[in-house]
Formats: C-alpha cells, structure tokens, sequence
C-alpha cells in the first residue's frame, strides 16, 4: 500500500519507535526491502536519492515499479515512497512523477532561502497528500558526490523551518552519511534534546544510519527521532555477500553466471540487514 509517510511516523513518534527508510538502487533493493518489512510487518519508507533516481532512468521508472511490485508481491503494510535529498526542482519532479513523499534539503541554503523554498514546497506536496521532510544544519559525509562537514544544528533554526508545516524534519547532530570514522565522536544528544523541546512532536529524521551503535539509536528515538535513514549498510552487505560468491567460485559453476543466481546472495544480504534495523528500531509488528 503507498501511502504518504505522515501517519506512520506520527505513530511511530507515538509509540516511541522509528520507521526505518532504506535507500533502493535498483530491482533487487526494491524487492528485498519490500519483501522484509512485509515479513516483519513493519511500515518501511523507500528512498530514492536523486543520483539513484536518474540510474533506474528517471523517477517515472520509480513509480511504475513501486507501484507494481507492491501489488505483485501483495504488501500491506504502508509503504512510502520518498525522495531523499531533494534539490528544489528534483522535488518538483517527483510531486510530477507520483512519488507520496519528498525531502527537501535546504540546509545549504542560508536560513531565509531554506525557509521561502520550503514554504513554497510544503504547499505543493500538501496540496497533492505528500508528506514533506526539510532539513536543517548539513548532515556530513559524502551522498551521491555531496560532501557535508558534520554540523551540528541551530535548535531556533530547527523551530523556524518546523513551524513551516513540514511532516518531519531532518536535523543535524553530529552524524555523518556512509561509515563513521574511528575518531567519531559519536550523536550530540544534548543538541537533539534542544531541536526536541523546541520543535514540540514533530517528528524528528537521524541520517547516517549506518553504523550507528544500538544504545546511541535506542537514545535517540526516546528523544523524539521516528524515522533512521540507512543506506550504505545495505550496499556493503549486498556487496560482501557477493563477493564471498565469486571468489567461492560459484559463478562458474553450472549457471552460476546468471544474473538470477549471481545477485540473490546480495539481495538476501539486503533483507538481513534490513530485518536487523527494522527489529533495532522496533517498527516490527507495527503494520
Ligand atoms: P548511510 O548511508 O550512512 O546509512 O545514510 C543514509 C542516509 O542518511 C540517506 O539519506
């Protein structure tokens, strides 16, 4: 079922849970994320970076295979599909395209820019029934050749771009996109307390899931984070697992070469990962 992702994560801030949002890149993603959060029952949220998005052809491609494979594999738990790390006119296009949720990020923006364009963008999806993510203070790391330093967010800036009408906002707080280095020094909880007592229950967004140890996950969501994005975990087990299989040989063993057979080790790599997050962030059971 597609829906927006308003209601499931007002519930999951409700119920002091996350709804994990696990970036797709192709077919096999698709499928192994859709199939495991039916499997746990669990609402999930797709998200599709505007690199992926130009990769499987354009957001129109997105939508046409969302759509189908929710009703070819019979999933009915809600599902959203989302851009992630929306551009002003990536946002645009997916409003067009058919997506039922966008983020866009402002954050680079000085705060006046972040809050006309966000403004503008929040009556545009909310007259079609999208939900909208905006985000405040640059997550760090490198996403889709974007490179952001880490910041730390503004809570008063956070409370501005809140009171816009967004469903749920992304904050920075010392979290960074891809692995964390070992010298990270780990969330700044004292700054999402503040975002939280600031923002009142808007729901609150953790980037840079990856990598994130439990307990500093667990704090966070009892703070008011109900959405964990998660990204490069996926691609690394995908990629380790079939890895493991070519050097095992396999792929030279009867049709081991057959794309069908080269790519399931990784696709049920995907779906462990993201059965371990879905049951670390405790959406499990919740659709
Ligand atoms: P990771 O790649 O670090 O899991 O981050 C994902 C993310 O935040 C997508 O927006």
């Amino acid at each position: 079922m597609l829906v927006n992702a308003t209601e499931m994560l007002r519930k999951a801030r409700d119920g002091k849970y996350a709804v994990g949002q696990f970036n797709i890149n192709n077919l096999e993603w698709t499928k192994a994320i859709l199939a495991t959060a039916q499997e746990v029952k669990s609402p999930v949220i797709l998200g599709v970076s505007e690199g992926a998005g130009k990769y499987m052809t354009g957001y129109a491609t997105v939508v046409a295979m969302v759509k189908a494979m929710d009703v070819s594999l019979g999933i009915t738990v809600p599902v959203a599909l989302h851009l992630d790390h929306g551009s002003y006119d990536g946002c645009k296009k997916c409003l067009d395209a058919g997506f039922s949720s966008i983020m866009f990020d402002g954050s680079h923006f000085e705060i006046g820019e972040n809050v006309a364009k966000t403004t503008e963008l929040v009556a545009l999806a909310h007259a079609q029934g999208v939900s909208i993510e905006a985000e405040v203070g640059a997550i760090g790391g490198e996403e889709d050749g974007i490179i952001g330093t880490g910041e730390v967010a503004d809570p008063g800036e956070c409370k501005k771009i809140a009171s816009l009408g967004v469903d749920f906002l992304a904050a920075g707080i010392g979290n960074i996109h891809g692995v964390y280095p070992s010298n990270w020094k780990g969330l700044n909880f004292e700054v999402l307390a503040q975002i939280h007592e600031m923002t009142g229950d808007i729901p609150l967004v953790l980037h840079g899931g990856t990598g994130i140890p439990p307990d500093m996950i667990k704090k966070a969501v009892s703070l008011g984070v109900s959405k964990i994005n998660v990204n490069t975990e996926c691609q690394i087990a995908f990629t380790a697992a079939t890895r493991k299989y070519i050097e095992a040989g396999k792929d030279k063993e009867s049709k081991g070469f057959d794309p069908r057979k080269l790519l399931a080790p990784g696709t049920d790599a995907i779906k462990a990962t993201v059965r371990e997050k879905i049951e670390l962030f405790g959406s499990a059971g919740k659709a």
